[in-house]
């Protein structure tokens, strides 16, 4: 990783949630809000952070220590730490090319990188940034046609997995973006015009880039001439609600590896097993789809012993550092993906925050394999303590 030429930012963010402080003074409030926020009341975004920290782990002191090695093999492909970057929509947001910063930064450190359909930089440019750590994550389209080319685009590239999310059957209920106008179509307001006036690097970068766009659906929308044309396009066509026999067409038309993200339950895990899934993320969306959703850090267990053992298990939603990482590790997970944190990063250093992250992340991580006298990440399942949540 390149240690070397992030280390001032230490000093200045020595974890991410001084990565989120530095981003809050660094980009408009309404898009700060776009990210930190969970649905609703946000009580699945708390029980998230809750239900992680009640999550302990043992050290054994005594026993014999080597250094922690924390690379990994997913599917096939070695990987340098257990960690990736989650699938972000409309990244142009927080700061223009984030997606791509990701990208490079995640191929540069060996760590998985997602792309989001609905992120603003299109496959291509996102796969060549990212090489052979690139995958693709698909938001269905109802318009068959064009599901068929997104994933054929995203073969094209040579991604090995996609990514099925299946937990927006409806769009999030977000208060914060409703009330900041950040919907389909954006709304200008005077109040995010004054957000975005007090925050004049974001205004010069987003000028500069442009209004960020959806870039890899971008071509599918030639014919709409206005806003609410595009708005009416990415509602109706472009998602659809996945179901079990969606995920069985999908997985006949996709000849990599399939993984099913936003799996909550061991019910849900089955039926993606069944429909031909080879991976699952237990996920709530970083608590931003139901507030009355379960945390996946106390639902990945049971779904873990629920499943055959050649499924690969992965996790997300609250992790904030390289202890929770370890968490996720020790309830089973075979690698953790994190979201916020990546864009805290940009929006605080730009493209150095992205590799900043990544070397926070892996640093805390390592630090916590040492305390338990961890020589690789499959042995920190021996250092859970049962959890004392209810
Ligand atoms: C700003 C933002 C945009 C997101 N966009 C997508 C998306 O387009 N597709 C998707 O599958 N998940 C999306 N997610 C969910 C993440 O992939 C991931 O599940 C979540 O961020 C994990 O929680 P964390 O942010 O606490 O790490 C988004 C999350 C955030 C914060």
């Amino acid at each position: 990783m390149n240690e070397a030429s992030v280390q001032h930012l230490k000093p200045l963010s020595a974890c991410v949630p001084d990565l989120k402080n530095r981003a809050r003074k660094r980009i408009p409030g309404f898009a700060f809000d776009y990210v930190e926020g969970g649905c609703n009341h946000e009580a699945a975004l708390h029980r998230n952070r809750q239900a992680l920290d009640a999550v302990q782990l043992r050290a054994d002191y005594l026993a014999p220590y080597s250094p922690p090695d924390l690379s990994t093999t997913l599917f096939g492909q070695d990987y340098a730490a257990p960690f990736g970057i989650a699938p972000l929509g409309l990244t142009g947001i927080v700061w223009p090319n984030a997606s791509l910063m990701h990208a490079r930064a995640a191929k540069k450190a060996n760590i998985p990188y997602v792309l989001s359909t609905l992120s603003t930089s299109s496959i291509e440019d996102a796969a060549a940034c990212a090489e052979d750590n690139f995958w693709f994550q698909l938001y269905p389209p109802s318009d068959l046609a064009i599901r068929a080319d997104l994933i054929k685009r995203a073969a094209d590239t040579g991604c090995k997995n996609l990514i099925v999310t299946i937990d927006v059957a409806a769009a999030g209920h977000r208060p914060k973006d409703i009330k900041n106008g950040l919907a389909i179509p954006p709304k200008i307001t005077p109040r995010s015009v004054f957000q975005s006036a007090l925050r004049p690097q974001w205004s010069i970068a987003t000028l500069k880039a442009g209004l960020p766009q959806f870039a890899s659906i971008l071509p599918y929308m030639k014919d709409l001439s206005n806003i609410q044309d595009v708005a009416n396009y990415v509602r109706n066509t472009l998602k659809d609600v996945v179901d079990e026999p969606m995920l069985r067409t999908i997985r006949d038309s996709w000849q990599g590896n399939l993984i099913v993200k936003g799996i909550n339950h061991a019910d849900d895990a089955l039926r993606a097993v069944a429909a031909g899934a080879d991976g699952l993320i237990v996920s709530n969306h970083g608590g931003r789809q139901l507030d009355a959703a379960e945390a996946s850090i106390n639902t990945i267990e049971s779904i873990k012993a629920a499943v055959p053992e050649h499924i690969v298990v992965m996790a997300d939603s609250g992790v904030e550092s390289g202890v929770d990482i370890a968490r996720f590790l020790a309830q089973g997970a075979s690698t953790v993906f994190s979201g916020r944190a990546f864009l805290y990063g940009v929006a605080a250093h730009g493209e150095a925050g992205a590799e900043h992250t990544i070397d926070i992340l892996r640093d805390e991580l390592q630090q916590v394999m040492s305390q338990l006298h961890c020589t690789d990440t499959s042995q920190i399942q021996r250092h859970k303590l049962n959890r004392n949540t209810e």
